[in-house]
């Protein structure tokens, strides 16, 4: 899509996008194109995601909870960041990809956080990364300068859950809600591209994606957000033991995918799998060629 090109309509795919990068996403928030940003971080995912058309890939350090199964992002470092966005970068060929900077990689010093943010690139092979929280102006603008956009994330930032005493909506007092106003102008002004506001009220978050020339995109922050992000599992239903109220599930995998297993389970123990069609023939009673195994 060039500049100036006629919007695509609600809903729409815009396939002419090669690649989704940075000033795309600014392209999008001009002409109303809403942004969709689907969490993974693995590649057989990262490629079901960017095949669906969407146009932000994360690997969130949400990498935590849904896949090393802590209660909290806390423990995630910044080697299994690397590790996860190598995975990701192997699959992802269309979509933008957006890597978290985890709890402790960037909170000592803007120093620490370029060399941080520089990993993640070099390493991880991401494009943008993302760092939670308001007071990080100089953070920010030095990962920027080196040339690595920079996405901010406000509101219910999880690595802030002991300080919340637990995922607890923010924003709902007027003094909490005038300081995330002034939070996300100053991530803008130090050149943040684009700012991920969570679990702050629906009317707040559509004042601050109004006030901001930068995209932002919601997750439990209502419709009038820029864009919106979900974590992947929660998205496919892959944890059918808690749905957060901001969560819709577009699938209900976790029935599907348990199911399956025992399916599997069943046959093996009754001896009806491997069948003859999954089985190789040939061996050295038949003295038959070499066969591939796909
Ligand atoms: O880590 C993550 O998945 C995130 C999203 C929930 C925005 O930060």
């Amino acid at each position: 899509m060039t500049l100036g090109a006629k919007p695509a309509a609600t809903g729409e795919i815009p396939a002419t996008i090669r690649r989704v990068t940075a000033p795309v996403l600014h392209q999008y928030k001009r002409q109303g194109q809403r942004i969709v940003m689907i969490t993974a971080y693995d590649a057989t995912f990262a490629r079901l995601v960017d095949e669906s058309g969407a146009d932000v890939v994360l690997v969130g350090d949400s990498v935590g909870m849904v896949m090393q199964g802590h209660p909290h992002t806390l423990e995630v470092t910044l080697e299994h960041m690397c590790y996860h966005a190598r995975c990701v970068r192997r699959a992802v060929q269309r979509a933008h990809l957006v890597v978290d900077l985890p709890f402790m990689s960037y909170q000592v010093s803007a120093e620490q956080a370029l060399l941080s943010a520089g990993r993640l690139v070099q390493e991880g092979g991401a494009e943008a990364v993302k760092l939670e929280g308001g007071g990080r102006a100089d953070a920010v603008r030095k990962i920027v300068q080196a040339g690595i956009p920079v996405m901010g994330h406000l509101g219910l930032t999880p690595q802030s859950v002991h300080e919340f005493g637990g995922f607890r909506v923010q924003g709902r007092e007027d003094a909490a809600a005038e300081r995330l106003r002034q939070d996300a102008l100053q991530l803008q002004e130090a050149g943040a591209y684009a700012v991920v506001l969570e679990g702050i009220p629906a009317a707040l978050a559509r004042q601050i994606s109004q006030s901001l020339a930068i995209p932002t995109i919601g997750i439990g922050a209502g419709v009038g957000c820029d864009g919106q992000v979900l974590v992947m599992q929660d998205l496919l239903g892959l944890d059918d033991r808690f749905k957060p109220r901001f969560v819709k599930r577009f699938a209900e995998l976790a029935g599907v995918v348990r199911d399956a297993f025992a399916t599997y389970g069943r046959e093996v123990r009754e001896g009806t799998f491997p069948a003859a069609e999954h089985s190789f023939s040939g061996g050295p009673a038949t003295q038959s060629g070499s066969e591939s195994a796909e």
